[in-house]
Formats: structure tokens, C-alpha cells, sequence
């Protein structure tokens, strides 16, 4: 596929690149600074990419960039979440503008487009419960007001999914292409986290479900290179099944 990725110069976005030529796409990266993309990339792949530079709070750059290179897809690393309820963050607004390009581009070209969000943990469901764990854990609360608007979409006008790791570290600093990792694919699941480790501690009132899910919250610890090859992997398919979820994952082999 022609992936257009948004924030290619962060954590997320500079292990993307690699894993999405890994996997066979057309990579166009849209950042603010073009030279300090190439700085950061090996200067092998940075030559095997197309660059826009632009703004993620600009809808319609985002649209122009999406038709310009009739792209198929989208992924969004740009914009981080605050992690304290209080805390600001650019990300709403980068998350509506992204959203509002993907949506006008799919709306021209008449066939919506695919795009992977970054989210976080909170926003997935506590297994057994009506609520989210942020409900319990208030933490990177950014992430659901943008569930809440991809959830609020007509059907058939953005074919969304949104990856929701818990802490994501490095495995390394280099870029090139094919990716090299030592560690398993992760394991998926829609709506809650996969593999989830439940206990009778959740019947306690009021501190019950943020114990668990304390207890539970770094066996979602993961590599930003899984989740960057899990999301350029699922991108191979055209009739994905995370297609309207938002999507847990963890790494099964630890
Ligand atoms: N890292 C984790 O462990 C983790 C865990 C769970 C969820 N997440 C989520 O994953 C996402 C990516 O995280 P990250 O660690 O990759 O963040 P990061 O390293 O801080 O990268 C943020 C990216 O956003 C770009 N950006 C910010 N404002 C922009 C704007 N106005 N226009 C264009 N680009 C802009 C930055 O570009 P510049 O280089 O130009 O500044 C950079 O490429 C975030 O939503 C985060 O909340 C991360």
C-alpha cells in the first residue's frame, strides 16, 4: 500500500518507516522538518521515502498530501498524550485534523481510506466491566476523547483502527531496512487487552479494579518495534480485521 505517516520523526513514527518498507508499502512522510528526518534516518532509507512537510494541526496540507500521492493509507505517531487529567497536550487537536483530512480525502477519492491511530491502554474496555481502565487509572486522557470521535463517525467513512499499548521502549536505535528484532509478534485483541490476568481483588469497593489493573498494566509493556511491525504487517491486508476497534495488544513470549 501508499502509506502517508504522520509524525515520522518520533519514537513511533522512526521504527514505521522501517517496518512499513519491511513489509512492501510506499512510505510518504509527513513532517514538520524534512532535514531533521533525514538526520535521523540512515541515509539509505530516508532516499527510498517521499516527504511533504507540513503541520498535523493543518487538515487540509493532510488531504492535499493524501491525494497528491493517492495514498491508501494513513498512520497518525503524531501529537503525544498528557499523562496527569491536567496536563495539556497538542494531540486533540493534531487527532481532529488528521481525522478531518483522512475523512475529505476518502470523501473525494469516494472509497474511504485505512488508518491506524495511536491510542493507549486506558482506552480499552476493563475485561468484565462496562467501563474503560482509564475510568480506573485516569491517566493519558487525550486518547478518549479521540476514541469517542472515531466511535462517533458514519460508517463507511473511515476505515479506523487504533493500536493501544501500554509503555513502549526502544529495543534499539537503528533504522534500517529490513527491520532486525529478536522479540515475537504481539498477540491482539479487539475492545480489551488480550491475555488479561483477572482476580477477585476487582470486588473490592472502590480501589478493586485500579489494583488490578496496576497489576496488570506492564504485562502490556511492549517494543516500539513490535508495535510499529504489528501495525506495517496488518497494513498488507486491505480486509483487516481491526477495522472500527480500538486494539490491544501484548507480547505473549515474556
Ligand atoms: N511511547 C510510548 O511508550 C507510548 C505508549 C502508549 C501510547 N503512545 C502514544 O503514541 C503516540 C506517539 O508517541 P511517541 O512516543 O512516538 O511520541 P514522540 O516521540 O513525542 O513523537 C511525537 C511526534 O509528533 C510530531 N508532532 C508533534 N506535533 C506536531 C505537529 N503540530 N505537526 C506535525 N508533527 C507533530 C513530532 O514531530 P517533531 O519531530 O517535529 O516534533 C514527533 O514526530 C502518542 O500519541 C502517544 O501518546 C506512546
Amino acid at each position: 500500500m501508499k502509506v502517508l505517516i504522520v509524525g515520522a520523526t518520533g519514537n513511533v513514527g522512526l521504527r514505521l518507516v522501517p517496518a512499513l518498507l519491511t513489509h512492501g508499502h510506499n512510505v510518504v512522510a509527513y513532517v514538520r522538518s524534512a532535514k531533521k528526518l533525514e538526520l535521523l534516518l540512515p541515509e539509505p532509507v530516508y532516499r527510498q521515502l517521499s516527504v511533504v512537510e507540513g503541520d498535523a494541526t493543518d487538515s487540509a496540507a493532510i488531504k492535499r498530501a493524501i491525494l497528491d500521492f493517492q495514498c491508501e493509507a494513513v498512520v497518525n505517531s503524531a501529537g503525544v498524550a498528557a499523562v496527569a487529567p491536567w496536563g495539556k497536550s497538542t494531540l486533540p487537536e493534531i487527532f481532529r485534523a488528521v481525522l478531518e483530512g483522512v475523512q475529505e480525502a476518502g470523501a473525494e477519492q469516494k472509497s474511504p481510506l485505512r488508518v491506524w491511530f495511536l491510542g493507549g491502554l486506558g482506552v480499552l474496555q476493563f475485561p468484565g466491566a462496562m467501563s474503560m481502565i482509564s475510568d480506573y487509572v485516569p491517566i493519558f486522557l487525550a486518547h478518549r476523547q479521540n476514541i469517542q470521535l472515531l466511535r462517533s463517525l458514519s460508517p463507511n467513512t473511515v476505515d479506523w483502527s487504533m493500536i493501544c499499548p501500554s509503555t513502549m521502549t526502544p529495543e534499539s536505535s537503528d533504522f534500517s531496512v529490513p527491520t532486525k528484532s529478536s522479540h515475537a509478534r504481539l498477540t491482539a485483541g479487539a475492545g480489551t487487552p488480550p491475555l488479561w490476568q483477572d482476580s477477585w481483588l476487582k470486588h473490592i469497593p472502590l480501589v478493586g479494579k485500579p489494583i488490578v489493573a496496576a497489576m496488570n498494566a506492564n504485562r502490556y509493556d511492549t517494543t516500539l518495534e513490535q508495535c510499529a511491525d504489528f501495525i506495517a504487517a496488518d497494513l498488507e491486508t486491505r480486509d483487516s480485521q481491526w477495522i472500527g476497534a480500538p486494539v490491544g495488544i501484548i507480547d505473549a513470549s515474556k
